[in-house]
């Protein structure tokens, strides 16, 4: 972990949030590179969920949630973890993460006996502070998923089976942030609310366990790093019948890299008016504030059915941290010298292509990598660098180690016979190719095909 946290500082991935005033617990900045590979994860998570499927539609809604959402989601209630006090030292920590009763901080087992905290942030919204007028910033992204359910059953007239796809910021004031960006106060989900008939819901929470793993794989996570884990009946969430976790061996262990949830009707139902016309099978808190009823309507027995839900539900920060940790790589050279590599798969590769002239600021050298970075940069598949330092070795031992997958070397041959050099970064293998050619090559590895 300590490899990956330097790795990141030092070439511009993840910085500490507010690092010139101390820094803050459990948040975290990403830098130039950090952004793209952040949005190429979600990109790809994006694509596989809406662009490549013909039952799923996306959405985007807002951060700030009224009371009554979370009033009724039962997070107002249920969304704690329990919480003890050193009485020496005065620190918090999370009682079910404790190593037997001792303080972690002060080795003291002057604890106190713990109690629910619930994880929700809270903030005022409009001009007068009086506690009365409040929203709380989204511990979830599934939350108005559900609440738009009708208008997008409405707007784009989508039949069950079918879902809805979120990517977007959750907030949660967790008492111990931990492991780097493994457990942070604010981060991003991607999750996907799938509605299905009642009956259907464990074939299609089998079908996404299966779909999810295979995306996971598709980024570079090997499946040997993967366990499934059931969640046991008494460790569920309270809206969830049964929950598949996908679990990644972390460098601090095996933890929860995603959570694929069977949310029955719970949440649907729980929105509704008018809860006693429904089919419901899930124990839902009375509605005397929702002014619509989330279920869909039987055509020929008229009947209200309230549509079953599987959610897989992933953490953009975990697969960043997992997605970095299986490409990282210390590979030994010969005369006992090192070189570092992020083996990132082409796609999720925050530069997808180094354009370095042999020799720093020579005119004609620079124009035509200049032409070439051009030529690449309009393909628009992501971030090409023009690399004016005239020193090849250095250029790639950084493009290794940030993940850049090819290096092409513009020379005094290039000049004469319009002919590049071509690295690629996992074999170190050079190939001589004409200039006309690089596109597709580049268009191949990113895309797996040159069209
Ligand atoms: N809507 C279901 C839900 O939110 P969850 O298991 O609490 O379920 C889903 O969260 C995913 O969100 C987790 O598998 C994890 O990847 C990510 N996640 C949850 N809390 C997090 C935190 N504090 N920091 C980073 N990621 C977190």
């Amino acid at each position: 972990m300590d490899e990956l946290v330097a790795l990141c500082k030092r070439r511009g991935f993840i910085f500490q949030a507010n690092e010139i005033y101390g820094g803050m617990q459990g948040l975290y900045d990403y830098g130039p590179l950090g952004v793209e590979l952040k949005n190429n994860i979600k990109h790809s998570w994006w694509a596989s969920m809406v662009y490549d499927r013909d039952d799923v539609e996306g959405l985007d809604a807002s951060i700030l949630t009224a009371q009554n959402v979370l009033k009724y989601s039962g997070h107002e209630d249920t969304f704690t973890d329990p919480m003890v006090d050193c009485k020496d030292c005065k620190s918090r920590w999370r009682a079910d993460q404790l190593d037997g009763s001792q303080c972690p901080g002060c080795k003291s087992k002057n604890l106190t006996e713990p109690r629910p905290f619930n994880l929700m942030f809270k903030t005022s919204v409009g001009p007068i502070d009086d506690g009365t007028s409040f929203a709380y910033l989204r511990p979830e992204t599934a939350q108005n998923i559900f609440t738009n359910f009708k208008n997008v059953v409405d707007s784009t007239s989508k039949k069950l089976p079918f879902g809805i796809a979120q990517v977007g910021k959750a907030f949660r004031n967790e008492i111990t942030p931990r492991n780097f960006i493994f457990r942070v106060r604010e981060f991003e989900q991607m999750e996907l609310e799938f509605f299905c008939l009642k009956g259907t819901d464990e074939k299609w929470h089998k079908e996404w366990v299966d779909a999810r793993i295979a995306w996971w794989e598709a980024q570079g996570v090997s499946k040997d790093s993967l366990e499934l884990y059931n969640v046991p009946e008494d460790e569920l969430a309270h809206y969830s019948k049964a929950t598949v976790d996908i679990m990644y061996k972390f460098p601090h262990g095996l933890e929860e890299l995603e959570g694929i949830a069977n949310r029955t009707d719970f949440d649907l139902g729980s929105h509704s008016k008018n809860q006693s016309e429904l089919n419901l099978d899930a124990l839902v808190k009375e509605n005397k504030d929702s002014n619509s009823k989330l279920a869909v309507q039987d055509i020929e027995t008229k009947n209200w059915n309230v549509p079953y839900v599987i959610e897989p539900s992933a953490g953009v920060e975990r697969g960043f941290l997992a997605i970095l940790n299986e490409a990282y790589r210390v590979e030994s050279l010969e005369g006992g010298k090192e070189r570092t590599v992020l083996g990132l798969k082409a796609h999720l590769s925050p530069i997808k292509a180094a354009v370095i002239p042999l020799k720093r600021n020579h005119d004609g050298l620079v124009a035509m990598a200049q032409e070439i970075k051009n030529e690449l940069q309009g393909l628009k598949l992501g971030r090409v660098l023009l690399e004016n330092s005239g020193n090849i070795g250095k250029s790639y031992r950084r493009h290794d180690e940030i993940g850049t997958p090819l290096c092409i070397t513009v020379d005094f041959e290039s000049l004469e016979d319009g002919t590049v050099t071509v690295r690629d970064r996992d074999s170190m293998k050079q190939d001589r190719l004409k200039i006309q050619d690089i596109k597709s090559e580049l268009k191949k590895l990113i895309n797996g095909t040159d069209v």
